[in-house]
């Protein structure tokens, strides 16, 4: 009798383990695609007081709940031992260097036990393959989690229209990737699994920052960015003009409500080496300025009205700015679809701006559902998928290779593209993509 799964080769488990920042998380995804667990231990509560991630009190907190994070995830995964496993994936920067050792040493001491190979990813490019997740896979409660009520799209397309697009990104390459996130804000030219070009990136504060940091001037609370969305609902974006950063003016009406679907942006990028750069520090400067002058005139800035419409200016701003530029570079370089990620990627003006006009010249846009677009370590067990080794520790094994041998060729095919060969676990606290030979500041 044949097996009802004869000739299906079993799926390719990786545990992945991110602790870049300030969340501990850890996940098992099946071939790049399937989550089978996605556990997350959130440290927000813990540096709410301090407006902002405290390094000292993130990498501490990691120490204290890696294990149980990562017991955690196997048992929801029911896997019983690691080595049931294919690999060990880890983020190995760029982040917090205290919070990364405590990942990246964990994830040494699972792969030297069981003879896995390690497979260090780039926290950026696990951003990317966010996308590449089938959002539906995740386990019920993480579904429950993510405020979202279909798979895939931004969050405004019809289910019929999702469905035709599919739940994630596929192999149509070249790829238009926006990432935006806390520490970074970066269009990237994907031309294939792991071949990026760099095409711009901020020159200072990232988007996910000048939300944290105008959430601050605003008292609106910790972390900004949710808590500017939510101030926002209830503001006018149009009472005070805020400027569009390395752009000029774009077709599109100037007071006209993103609820209109349009074809054309509402802002054009800058001619020139800053085309598809971003600056976001002088619109942190300008609602600092306003907030100055309205006090002068005896407006009080935070009063509760205020303060939405300075939000809600502030966000129509970013949102304009990044998505003028990704419809430019998605135009110059022709992509075959464009994909967001990050932490920013949650913001519902920014995913419904994006959907309307990508909607409107019918190019496919990826945004991850909610729960995966800031930190978590399933979206590294995606990227590590697609740099695995070629041979799988467990079928090394069992042509009778050592464990620890299988692991070290692992470690060395899978690090084949990339620059820290000499140590594929050296941490790269300030990495950009694509991956760099030097650290950049
Ligand atoms: O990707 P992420 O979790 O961490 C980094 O890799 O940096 O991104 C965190 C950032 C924070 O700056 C947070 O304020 C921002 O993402 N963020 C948002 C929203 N949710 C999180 N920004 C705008 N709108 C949101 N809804
Ligand atoms: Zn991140």
């Amino acid at each position: 009798m044949t097996p009802a799964n004869a000739g299906v080769s079993p799926a390719y488990r990786i545990l992945a383990i991110e602790t870049s920042c300030d969340e501990t998380a850890a996940a098992v995804v099946a071939d790049g695609r399937r989550i089978l667990s996605n556990r997350v231990a959130s440290q927000i509560e813990l540096h709410r007081r301090f407006g902002g991630v405290y390094p000292e009190v993130a990498s501490r907190q990691h120490v204290l709940a890696i294990q149980t994070v990562v017991e955690g995830a196997l048992a929801d995964a029911s896997v019983a031992h690691a080595r049931e496993l294919d690999a060990i994936a880890v983020t190995h920067g760029p982040g917090l260097a205290g919070s990364l050792l405590v990942g990246v040493n964990l994830a040494k001491g699972l792969a030297f036990a069981s003879g896995l190979p390690l497979i260090p990813v780039n926290h950026l490019e696990g951003h990317i393959y966010s996308n590449w997740l089938y959002p539906d896979s995740a386990p019920a409660a993480e579904s429950a989690n993510s405020g979202e009520s279909g798979a895939g799209g931004c969050g405004t397309a019809s289910a019929a229209a999702r469905s035709q697009r599919g739940g994630s990104a596929s192999e149509q390459f070249p790829a238009l990737i926006l990432i935006v996130s806390g520490g970074h804000t970066e269009l990237v030219l994907m031309e294939g699994h792991g071949r990026y070009r760099l095409l711009g990136a901020t020159l200072d504060d990232a988007a996910g920052e000048a939300f944290d940091k105008v959430a601050r001037l605003l008292e609106l609370g910790y972390p900004g960015g949710p808590a500017i969305q939510a101030a926002a609902e209830t503001g006018d974006a149009f009472r005070f003009a805020l400027p569009r950063p390395l752009t000029r003016p774009g077709p599109r009406a100037a007071r006209q409500p993103d609820s209109q679907a349009s074809s054309r942006p509402a802002v054009l990028p800058v001619r020139g080496e800053h085309r598809f750069n971003f600056s976001f520090s002088g619109l942190k400067t300008a609602v600092l300025n306003l907030m100055r002058q309205l006090e002068r005139e005896g407006t009080e800035a935070r009063q509760a009205q205020t303060a939405a419409d300075i939000a809600a200016a502030f966000q129509m701003a970013v949102v304009d700015v990044l998505v003028g530029k990704a419809a430019d570079a998605a135009a110059e370089f022709g992509v075959k679809q464009v994909c967001i990620c990050g932490g920013v990627s949650a913001n519902g003006l920014l995913r419904r701006t994006a959907e309307q006009y990508f909607a409107t010249i019918g190019l496919p846009l990826r945004c991850p559902p909610l729960f995966l677009c800031t930190d978590n370590a399933a979206m590294i067990g995606a990227a590590a998928y697609f740099k695995r080794p070629q041979v799988s520790a467990r079928q090394g094994s069992s042509e009778g290779r050592e464990p620890q041998q299988a692991s070290e060729t692992a470690a060395r095919s899978s690090l084949h593209e990339q620059p820290h060969a000499r140590d594929p676990l050296a941490l790269d606290v300030y990495a950009s993509l694509p991956l760099v030979d030097s650290v950049r500041l």
